[in-house]
């Protein structure tokens, strides 16, 4: 069982108006006894507003879905998609399991790494990308597979194809902050 970070004070998060709705509509989905099922939508939906899922965002949705903290927190901890600490706006998770590790996946995630002058785990200092390993993404055929901000799925990354995805994501930050 995974522990409760018992190093520093949870401190107290309030959730918004905008977030309470969005988890009610969640809650909506399952019968009236069961609203704990919500739980991976309203910590996905926190960390959509938070960018990562806080000890004390944990606090507030446990206490929101009449959960146990901990139940919370064992959760967040399982699934690799929630963040537990703040990540880069782009956070790269390459899968380093088994079939992709065969066939490239271990390379690409040190080629990133070298690229972005980032250790694996880390986030470069512009706070752009957060650089991850990952398990299965289901996509062994593509090998060396990644996922971008767990939503967008990236296969056969080879260096030129890592390369383009960079300057893809660069340029698409320096757009969003010209705009
Ligand atoms: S091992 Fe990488 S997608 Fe399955």
């Amino acid at each position: 069982m995974d522990r409760l970070p018992m190093d520093c004070e949870v401190q107290h998060l309030t959730l918004s108006e905008e977030i309470r709705q969005r988890i009610d509509q969640e809650i909506a989905k399952y019968p009236a006894d069961q609203k704990q099922s919500a739980v991976i939508a309203a910590l996905s939906i926190v960390q959509q507003r938070h960018g990562w899922v806080s000890p004390a965002a944990e606090k507030a949705v446990a206490d929101y879905l009449g959960m146990p903290p901990i139940a919370v927190h064992e959760v967040v901890t399982f699934y690799n998609m929630f963040n537990t600490r703040p990540v880069g706006r782009y956070k790269l998770n390459v899968c380093t399991n088994l079939p992709c590790a065969l066939s490239g996946g271990a390379a690409a995630a040190q080629y990133l790494s070298d690229k972005l002058g980032v250790a694996i785990g880390d986030t470069t200092p512009d706070g752009l990308f957060t650089l991850q390993e990952s398990e299965c993404l289901g996509a062994c055929g593509d090998a060396p597979a990644m996922l971008v901000n767990d939503r967008r799925l990236c296969s056969f990354m080879r260096p030129e194809r890592l390369d383009a995805l960079i300057d893809e994501l660069r340029a698409a930050a320096a757009k969003e902050e010209s705009e």
